[in-house]
């Protein structure tokens, strides 16, 4: 048994290694948290907007908690910090990691289900990092609407201010090169925003295909149809897809604290060869948390 079903009928062990509790994202291993600390962006942009946001009377709640890190940030300036993560393996980490660093005892760190959980008294702020480009994989949107469907019958309005507050995604018609040494394999690839990218040709401008507001009613359909635009000739074959969080609105400096998180780049079903200031129609279906395989691009035909 694990504490990962605990109090939930158990699967047999063949079974759980297909639970969906167990899929990569829902599941992510140890060691790539570690990845995670180290995205200078991703960390610096959250470090900015938990300070600029949480002041020193706040409780704070995260879901989803890692290693703690966000709720060491978060740490530095509330009252208190309830930490809700459900792989024990990183429970016992973020515990022991926090035990070691500046007000890491101002940290509660509650191993739960995040769907279920509820902290014991209103919150401030509620932190969730469960952000995957395109909303897939991970829970996020899922689970911010289910805290805040449980949150308002529990303790009413006011709802917390979320870290993030709201999401873009875009996607941006480009011709890719799936060639690794002479072997062509076109598959997802992901990319860092901050880096160039010389496999990728940009055919157009990225175009918003779905976007939203924590605080406001949050749509899980990601489906899309839509027009593109290209700026240039090539061999359109792929979608590059673009999921940027404004983790915090400054509204007295007039400016967001924003973060991009990896591109992904997902092969067209049919490419086609395109002209300058062509007009093509793509389309594709999925629900945010749906496994990337969900995501087929689609050229449609007039
Ligand atoms: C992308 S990681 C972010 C971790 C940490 N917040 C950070 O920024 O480094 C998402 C975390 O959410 C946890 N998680 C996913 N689903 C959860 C759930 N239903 N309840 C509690 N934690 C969950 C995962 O185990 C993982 O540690």
């Amino acid at each position: 048994m694990n504490d990962l079903t605990a109090g939930k009928p158990q699967p047999s062990e063949q079974t759980l290694l297909t639970h969906p509790d167990f899929e990569l994202g829902q599941y992510i291993p140890f060691v790539y948290h570690f990845h995670m600390l180290a995205d200078e962006a991703r960390m610096g942009a959250f470090q900015k907007a938990i300070a600029a946001t949480v002041r020193s009377h706040h409780v704070v709640l995260e879901l989803g908690g890692g290693t703690g890190v966000l709720s060491y940030f978060s740490a530095q300036s509330a009252a208190r910090v309830i930490c809700v993560e459900r792989n024990p393996e990183l429970v016992q980490a973020a515990r022991r990691f926090l035990s070691v660093n500046t007000n890491g005892a101002r940290v509660q760190v509650v191993q739960a289900d995040a769907f279920d959980y509820l902290p014991p008294c209103p919150v401030d702020v509620v932190i969730c990092e469960m952000l995957h480009v395109g909303m897939l994989r991970e829970k996020q949107l899922q689970m911010i609407q289910s805290f805040k469907a449980r949150y308002l019958a529990q303790f009413g309005l006011p709802l917390p201010r979320f870290i993030p507050e709201a999401y873009f995604q875009a996607v941006q018609p480009v011709q890719q090169s799936f060639d690794f040494h002479g072997y062509v394999a076109p598959g997802p690839c992901f990319q860092d925003p901050a880096t160039p990218q010389p496999r990728t040709r940009e055919l157009g401008a990225p175009v918003l295909y779905h976007a939203g507001s924590y605080e406001d009613v949050i749509a899980l359909d990601c489906s899309w149809t839509g027009q593109l635009v290209m700026a240039q000739a090539g061999h359109f074959n792929a979608l590059r897809i673009i999921t940027k969080s404004v983790l915090a609105v400054l509204v007295q400096e007039q400016r967001t604290i924003d973060w991009t998180n990896q591109y992904l780049v997902v092969p067209l079903v049919q490419p086609t060869e395109v002209a300058p200031n062509e007009l093509v129609t793509v389309g594709f279906r999925y629900q945010a948390g749906d496994p990337i395989a969900a995501l087929q691009p689609r050229l449609i035909r007039p």
